[in-house]
C-alpha cells in the first residue's frame, strides 16, 4: 500500500500517515488530544513509519492539552499540515474566513480519512489523472468545531513517477453563511537548510527565465494579480539546499495546475523553520459559501528530488506527459506548422496564404496557420475583436473555400482565435457595451485597445462558445491557436452582487476552462496550442486541455535559449511551441544562422512563422533538410529524459542540452555556441543520462566509445568559428 495509517503511536502523537512514491516519503501526525495535524517528514524514501519522535510537540510547554496558558506558542511554531490563521500561528496561514458576526480565525483539526486506489477528477477544475493500479489517495476530513467549517485535504501519490499531489475541499457545514477570504492548496512546513528559492521570472517577449535568491527571515512571495498566470511570474517555487545544482543536492518544488491569479510564499520564521505555501491569490479574492455550499481549490504538483534540479526537471516532465496532458496529440508527433504572423501580420489575403502553403508544402511543411486578422474589420489591432464572422475581403470565398485550397497541397489548416476578448470598436461591443468587465461608472483601463469579455455570465459565456464553434464547424480546422492577450483589471461584473464580487477572479478562469474543455469535447481531433501574448499563460492548467503552448514571442534563437531553459526546468519538451523566423528577428533585431535557428526550435513542438516564399533562397533550400531532421528526432524529444548540460545564463559563451531515450540506446545533444571566444577552438562537454557501460559512437564519427568515458572524461566540440552557431550531437548504442 503506498498510503498507509498508523495508530496509537505515543500520546501525543495519535497517528501518522505514511504516503510512498518509489523514491520518496510524506509523513503527516494527527498530534494531541485537539488533533492538529502537523507535518513531519518529507525526503526520501523511508522504510519505518516511527518518525513521531521529530515532531516538536513535547518541548517545554508545547502541548496546548497539558498547558493551554501556552496554544499561541503552540501555534507560532509547530510544522502544520494545513494552518489555519487567526488564532496564533503568525506565518503565512493556508485558509480564512469571515464569519456573518465578522470573526476571522479557526482551527482545523483531524476528523476522519479515506484511502482509495486511482484518483478523483477536480469539479470544474484541471487536475493530473491516474488510474486504479497507477495512484492512491488519501482524503483527510478536518473541521473547525465552532463554525463547522469542514476541509477535505486530498493528496495522490504515484506509482510510477516521485510525484505527491495535492488539492482543498472546502465545506461550509455551519448553520451560517461564510466568506473565504483565502484557500490555498498546499503548504510545508519544515526545518530551515540554508534554502535557495528558484523561480521563473519575465516580461512580454521574455518569460520565464531562471532566478535563485537564499531564503532568509522574512516572507518571499512569487505571484499574480493579473487573472493569469502571467509573462512576468510564474505558479512555481522550488526550494533547493546550498550548493544544489543539476545533478547533486535536495530538492522540493511546488507546481500550481491554475491559470489565474496565484501566490507561493517562503518564509523561514524565528525557529529556524520555513514554511512555503501555494494557492490563489488572496488579493481580489473572497468566496461566500452558503450553508452546505463547497469550494474546490486547485492541484498543486510537488517533487522532492535527492538527484538536483535535473530529476526534478525529468520528474515533472514525465508527470506530465502521463498525467496531465491528454487527447489525441498526448502521445503523437506534431504536424510542422507555418504559422503567418511575422510573414504578414495584418496584411493577408487568400492568394497570399495559398502562396505560402504552396510554397511551404512543397518543402515538407505540414500545416497552415491563419493567424489574427481573419475575421471582422480586423485590418490592424485597434478593433474587432469578438466580431468572429470571415472577413470575405480579405478571404474571398470564405473560410471553407481557403481550407479546402490548403487541403488539396497535402496540408492541414488551422486558425488563430482570442475569444476572451472585445474591442471597443467592434459589433459585439456596440450591441453589448455590457459585455465587457467593467466598474460600473469608470472609465475601463484599455490594453492593446482591447477590454475582456465577462464570460463568468453565462449568456457571454455561450455565445463566446457559439462564435468559436461555429467556425471549427464551417471547415476542416484542425488546430485552434487560443490566444489571450491582455491581462485583466478593472474587475467589475453585472452579473455579481456585491457580496460575489471577490468571487470574480477564480469564476473568470473556471469560465475560461469550461469553454476549452467544451471545444475539445466537440472536437477532439483538434490540436489546440493556448498562447497569451507568447507565453503569459503557460502552466499546467492550460496543459490539461492543450498538449502544447506557444512559449514566448521572441523567436530569437538566441534569446530563446534562456526562455526555453526556464520553461523545460518543469516542462516537457512537446509542451514548448518553438518555431523558426525571419532574420533580422523581429523582436530583438538579430541575425542567427539559419540552422541555428532550426535547432533550437528542434528542442520544442517545431514549425516556422515567416514568409517562406520571401526568404533568402539558401534558407528555403535548408528547410527540407530541417523538416527530415525533425522526423528523425521528434519522437526522442517529445519522449526522452531531458538533461541540462550547461547554460550560456552562467558561462556566458555556450549552451549545452540534451534528450536520451528511456532505454539509453539513443540521445541527442544541442551545442550552441552563443559568442566565439578568441584563442578557444574545442570545447569540453561532459554528456549526462547515458549508460556508462554502453558503447555509443557519434553520429558521423568512427571512434566508439563508453558512455562512461562520454560522461566523466568528455567530448570535444571542435571547430565552430563564429558566433551563434550551434551543432547537433547524435549518440546512438554500438552492438
Ligand atoms: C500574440 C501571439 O503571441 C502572436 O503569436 C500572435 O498570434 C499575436 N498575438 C496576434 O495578435
Amino acid at each position: 500500500m503506498a498510503i498507509q495509517f498508523y495508530e496509537n503511536l505515543s500520546p501525543e502523537v495519535k497517528a501518522v500517515f505514511k504516503l510512498d512514491t518509489p523514491n520518496t516519503s510524506y509523513v503527516i501526525g494527527v498530534v494531541d488530544t485537539e488533533q492538529f495535524l502537523g507535518h513531519i517528514y518529507y525526503g526520501q524514501r523511508l522504510n519505518d513509519y516511527h518518525l513521531a519522535h521529530v515532531l516538536r510537540v513535547k518541548e517545554g510547554a508545547m502541548v496546548p492539552s497539558v498547558n493551554n496558558r501556552d496554544r499561541v506558542a503552540f501555534l507560532d511554531s509547530f510544522p502544520m499540515e494545513y494552518p489555519a490563521g487567526g488564532l496564533g500561528d503568525y506565518r503565512e496561514s493556508c485558509i480564512g474566513i469571515e464569519t456573518a458576526a465578522g470573526n476571522m480565525g479557526l482551527s482545523l483539526n483531524y476528523v476522519s480519512h479515506k484511502i482509495t486506489e486511482g484518483k478523483e477528477g477536480l469539479s470544474k477544475l484541471p487536475a493530473s489523472f491516474g488510474e486504479k493500479n497507477e495512484c492512491t489517495s488519501l482524503e483527510i476530513l478536518c473541521e473547525d468545531s465552532l463554525t463547522g467549517l469542514k476541509a477535505v485535504l486530498s493528496y495522490t501519490v504515484f506509482a510510477d513517477v516521485d510525484v505527491i499531489t495535492r488539492s482543498v475541499r472546502v465545506v461550509n457545514d455551519g448553520k451560517e453563511p461564510l466568506y473565504l477570504t483565502r484557500v490555498y492548496s498546499a503548504c510545508l512546513d519544515m526545518d530551515d537548510r540554508g534554502f535557495e528559492a528558484v523561480s521563473l521570472h519575465g516580461s512580454w517577449a521574455r518569460e520565464r527565465h531562471i532566478q535563485c535568491v537564499p531564503v532568509s527571515h522574512g516572507r518571499l512571495s512569487v505571484e499574480s494579480i493579473r487573472g493569469e498566470s502571467s509573462h512576468q511570474d510564474h505558479p512555481f517555487m522550488a526550494l533547493k539546499t546550498k550548493g544544489t545544482d543539476q545533478d547533486h543536492g535536495e530538492v522540493y518544488a511546488m507546481h500550481f495546475v491554475y491559470s489565474g491569479n496565484f501566490k507561493v510564499t517562503v518564509q523561514s520564521d524565528p525557529f529556524d523553520q520555513i514554511r512555503m505555501t501555494m494557492g490563489i491569490h488572496p488579493e481580489g479574492f473572497k468566496w461566500k459559501l452558503m450553508p452546505g455550499g463547497e469550494f474546490q481549490a486547485p492541484e498543486v504538483v510537488m517533487v522532492y528530488s535527492d538527484e538536483g534540479l535535473g530529476k526534478m526537471s525529468r520528474t515533472l516532465h514525465d508527470f506530465y506527459r502521463n498525467h496531465l496532458i491528454r487527447g489525441t496529440y498526448k502521445d503523437k508527433k506534431r504536424p510542422i506548422l507555418i504559422n503567418n504572423w511575422e510573414a504578414t501580420y495584418f496584411d493577408f489575403n487568400t492568394e497570399k496564404l495559398i502562396a505560402i502553403a504552396k510554397q511551404a508544402s512543397e518543402l515538407g511543411i505540414e500545416m497552415l496557420v491563419m493567424d489574427d486578422g481573419w475575421f471582422g474589420n480586423r485590418f490592424d489591432d485597434n478593433r474587432a475583436l469578438g466580431d468572429w464572422n470571415v472577413n470575405e475581403e480579405k478571404l474571398p470565398g470564405g473560410l471553407k473555400y481557403l481550407v479546402d485550397e490548403v487541403n488539396k497541397l497535402g496540408m492541414k489548416f488551422g486558425i488563430w482565435f482570442e475569444p476572451e476578448m472585445i474591442s471597443p470598436d467592434s459589433d459585439l461591443y456596440r450591441a453589448h457595451p455590457d459585455w465587457a468587465i467593467a466598474i460600473p461608472g469608470r472609465t475601463g483601463s484599455l490594453a492593446r485597445n482591447q477590454f475582456v469579455l465577462d464570460i463568468t455570465r453565462r449568456e457571454v459565456l455561450e455565445h463566446t462558445y457559439e462564435s468559436v464553434a461555429r467556425v471549427l464547424r464551417s471547415a476542416n480546422i484542425e488546430y485552434v491557436k487560443w490566444d489571450m492577450n491582455r491581462t485583466l483589471s478593472d474587475i467589475g461584473s453585472t452579473d455579481l452582487s456585491a457580496d460575489r464580487m471577490g468571487e470574480f477572479y477564480h469564476r473568470y478562469v473556471l469560465a475560461v476552462y469550461e469553454l476549452q474543455g467544451r471545444m475539445m469535447e466537440e472536437f477532439p481531433y483538434l490540436l489546440l496550442e493556448n498562447c497569451s501574448g507568447g507565453g503569459a499563460r503557460f502552466d499546467p492548467g492550460m496543459l490539461y486541455y492543450s498538449p502544447q503552448i506557444w512559449c514566448s514571442d521572441d523567436a530569437d534563437a538566441i534569446e530563446r535559449l534562456k526562455i526555453q531553459e526556464g520553461t523545460a526546468l518543469i516542462y516537457p519538451l512537446s509542451a514548448i511551441g518553438a518555431h523558426v523566423a525571419d532574420c533580422p528577428n523581429h523582436t530583438v533585431g538579430r541575425t542567427t544562422p539559419f540552422e541555428t535557428r532550426g535547432h533550437v526550435a528542434l528542442a520544442g513542438t517545431f514549425g516556422y512563422e515567416l514568409d517562406v516564399t520571401r526568404i533568402p533562397e539558401e534558407d528555403r533550400n535548408m528547410i527540407p533538410e530541417q523538416v527530415a531532421m525533425y522526423h528523425k528526432y521528434n519522437d526522442l524529444v517529445r519522449e526522452g529524459d531531458y538533461y541540462r548540460v550547461a547554460s550560456y545564463s552562467e558561462n556566458h559563451y555556450f549552451d549545452c542540452y540534451g534528450v536520451v531515450s528511456k532505454d539509453k540506446k539513443e540521445a541527442l545533444y544541442t551545442f550552441v555556441q552563443v559568442l566565439g571566444r578568441p584563442n578557444c577552438r574545442s570545447r569540453r562537454i561532459y554528456f549526462k543520462g547515458l549508460d556508462p557501460d554502453v558503447r555509443y559512437r557519434v553520429e558521423g564519427e568512427e571512434e566508439v566509445y563508453l558512455g562512461d568515458v562520454l560522461m566523466k572524461a568528455g567530448y570535444l566540440v571542435r571547430d565552430l568559428h563564429g558566433d551563434f552557431k550551434s551543432r547537433l550531437i547524435h549518440i546512438v548504442e554500438v552492438k
